[in-house]
């Protein structure tokens, strides 16, 4: 059997499944984010550990057998932080996350032509370079004492092996690596001051990483010597369990953000969009993302509003969708990501009317996110669109959204069966081909589809000029909210 651990900002999840990649149980432990000041946003990595040894602990007890045959580990996290480690391999301060803005000067003072020629990428202040920056400065004794950074997941992994390594795709989105050459660039680290050897050593995401320390085999009464993949920041991760492991497949996530990501053969980066170009988990592969900060987010905001399920929102529209309304709507409930890279941004509904329905106000909301990631798909500009997405997340329930979808964006939506094909199973499906050294390509492949939407032929016009009239308002409203 295979063990996938997946750590999420809000939970720890451990996934485990057969040679068949039938899921065999899983376990959820939560985590907390600590905020103590504004836009900081921090976890504490020794909870990881502890979170770790519960999950481990609960699937030994819910699953013996299996969980005593586990042959090989995949590792999946929440991308960009920044655990920073002393000489004897204490850790400094907390883990810095993802959705820390602290370090948004600092990220702006690294963002220039040679930042995005070498990485490929905008610096987000999310990213981890920047938070070393305001470490250097505001923190310069601790600054002074860090012997290795480390991304989240790689922490889990030391703990787990004793090595300190990274994966390729987890590594792009600190603003270190060298994209293209999938390595790190001694320039950016110089930039931060730092060097290599604040480095941990890279492998991909499908090879081995290490092994499993045998005190923890003895303690979980694990065989000795289980391999531990390289795995994937979440979104990789993510991109392995719903089987999009081919150049020109994606997905499409509709979870509280949204995230529209492609495999693509090459690397051909397009940073001034806002579009991320990182590596795939998987040699030869980079991915280019674009990331909507609320898709389904923005459906909970107008649940919670009118009183009423997102499920019984979108369930009163029906299937068969209708032609864009008058009413419009900007998804920007916390800032956007792609193609904007604003923070400051909010939401806009735009063209109310005295007998504006909650109908109406639902298809505006539904329109308006998927306007925003059709803006992600042309980010990539020119290039070769994916030939179909698959849809994941919460807002994949709405048949009716996944239509519209299929016509905003002019692509193929497919709908998985019910089942688990999240980063943790991505991440135990690395574990198997770096235990087993099968070709990446057998293992992660696509999930059975219930269900594919095609664009609706006599609508993508009209959506077309809505799409348009969506783009128009961002400038139009973004002086009166500055
Ligand atoms: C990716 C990103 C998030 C985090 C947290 O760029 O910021 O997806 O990985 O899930």
């Amino acid at each position: 059997t295979y063990l996938g651990l997946d750590l999420g900002t809000s939970s720890l999840k451990a996934l485990l499944i057969n040679e068949d990649q039938a899921v065999i149980g899983s376990v959820s432990v939560p985590l907390t984010v600590e905020r103590p000041h504004f836009g900081w946003s921090e976890q504490c990595p020794a909870n990881w550990i502890v979170a770790c040894e519960a999950a481990l602990q609960e699937l030994h007890n819910k699953h013996p057998r299996a969980f005593a045959a586990i042959d090989g580990i995949g590792l999946s996290g929440h991308m960009h932080g920044a655990t920073v480690l002393s000489e004897d391999g204490t850790v400094l301060r907390p883990c810095i996350l993802w959705n820390d803005t602290r370090s948004h000067a600092e990220a702006k003072a690294l963002d220039d032509a040679e930042s995005r020629a070498i990485t490929g990428n905008i610096v987000f202040p999310g990213f981890t370079a920047p938070k070393l920056a305001w470490m250097r400065e505001n923190e310069p004794e601790l600054f002074a004492k860090t012997r290795l950074v480390l991304l989240p997941k790689d922490y889990l992994r030391l703990w787990l092996t004793g090595e300190a390594v990274s994966e390729m795709s987890d590594a792009a989105g600190t603003a270190w690596l060298d994209t293209g050459k999938r390595d790190w660039s001694t320039r950016m680290l110089e930039r931060t001051g730092l060097t290599i050897g604040h480095m941990p050593r890279l492998v991909e995401g499908t090879e081995a990483s290490g092994e499993l320390r045998d005190i923890l085999a003895n303690k979980f009464g694990l065989k000795r010597g289980i391999v531990v993949a390289g795995g994937g920041g979440d979104n990789a991760a993510s991109a392995c369990g719903v089987g999009v492991s081919q150049p020109g497949t994606g997905f499409l996530s509709l979870g509280t953000s949204g995230v529209l990501f492609t495999a693509v053969a090459g690397y051909d980066p397009v940073p001034d969009t806002a579009l991320h170009t990182f590596c795939h988990a998987i040699p030869g592969l980079w991915h280019q993302m674009g990331v909507t900060l609320s898709a389904a987010g923005c459906m909970e905001w107008l649940s919670k509003l009118l009183k009423e399920e997102p499920g019984d929102l979108t369930g009163a529209l029906g299937e068969a969708i209708s032609e864009p309304g008058r009413l419009m709507f900007l998804p920007y409930l916390s800032g956007e990501r792609t193609p904007h890279n604003d923070a400051d941004i909010r939401g806009v509904l735009a063209g109310i009317e005295s007998d504006t329905s909650r109908e109406a106000t639902t298809r505006a909301v539904l329109e308006g996110v998927a306007y925003s990631m059709r803006d992600c798909l042309d980010a990539a500009g020119d290039q070769p669109k994916p030939q179909r997405l698959i849809a994941v997340g919460a807002g994949s329930r709405s048949t009716y959204w996944l239509q519209l979808m299929a016509t905003v964006l002019e692509t193929e939506i497919a709908l998985p069966q019910a089942g688990d094909f999240g980063a943790a199973f991505g991440a135990a499906r690395l574990g198997i081909t770096a235990a087993t050294g099968a070709d990446p390509k057998s293992v992660i492949t696509a999930p059975p589809i219930a269900r594919t939407f095609e664009p609706v032929a006599d609508k993508i016009d009209a959506y077309r000029e809505g799409h348009q009239r969506y783009k128009a308002l961002y400038p139009a409203v973004k002086a009166a909210m500055a």
